[in-house]
C-alpha cells in the first residue's frame, strides 16, 4: 500500500553535514522524496511537533534541541514507507539499533539521533500538515 511519512533530518544530523547521506538511504531503498525544505523551528513550534510527548521527562530538552538550529523536512512516499522509513532509521536509542541503521551509524546520543520518522498512519498525517500544505508536495 503506498503510504506517505514525515522525515526529519534533526539538527544535529545537519550539522554534521548528513543530509546527502541520509538522503541517499532513501534514495538508494527506492523511496521517493515528494517534499522537502530546510526549517529552523521555533521552540514553540517544537513544542507542539512533539506535543505527544509534553509530559515527559525528556521534553524540555528535545524541544530546545529540535530548535537549536536548522532542520531538513521531508516528506516520503513508497509502499509500507512508513515502516521502512523507521527500519532505516533503527532504534530510538542509536545504543539499541540494528547495525547499517541511520542512527547506529551515526548518531551520538538518545536525543541527538539525527532523525525522525512518523510511526503511524495517524501522526504521519499530523506531522505531514504540520509541515507542508497540499501545493508542496509533489503529485500532491
Ligand atoms: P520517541 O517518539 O519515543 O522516539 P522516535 O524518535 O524513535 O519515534 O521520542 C522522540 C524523541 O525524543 C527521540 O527521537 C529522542 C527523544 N528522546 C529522548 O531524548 N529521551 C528518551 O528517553 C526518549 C524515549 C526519547
Amino acid at each position: 500500500m503506498t503510504e506517505r511519512t514525515l522525515s526529519i533530518i534533526k539538527p544535529d544530523g545537519v550539522a554534521r553535514g548528513l543530509i546527502g547521506e541520509v538522503v541517499k538511504r532513501f534514495e538508494s531503498a527506492g523511496i521517493r522524496i515528494v517534499a522537502m525544505k530546510m526549517v529552523h523551528m521555533t521552540r514553540t513550534q517544537a513544542e507542539g511537533f512533539y506535543a505527544v510527548h509534553r509530559e515527559r521527562p525528556f521534553f524540555d530538552s528535545l524541544t530546545t534541541f529540535m530548535s537549536s538550529g536548522p532542520a531538513v523536512v521531508m516528506v516520503l512516499e513508497g509502499d509500507n514507507v512508513i515502516a521502512r522509513n523507521r527500519e532505516l532509521m533503527g532504534a530510538t536509542n542509536f545504543k539499541d539499533a540494528a547495525e547499517g541503521t541511520i542512527r547506529r551509524d551515526f548518531a551520538t546520543d538518545i536525543e541527538k539521533n539525527v532523525v525522525h520518522g512518523s510511526d503511524a498512519p495517524e501522526t504521519a498525517a499530523f506531522e505531514i500538515a504540520y509541515f507542508f500544505n497540499q501545493f508542496e508536495i509533489v503529485g500532491g
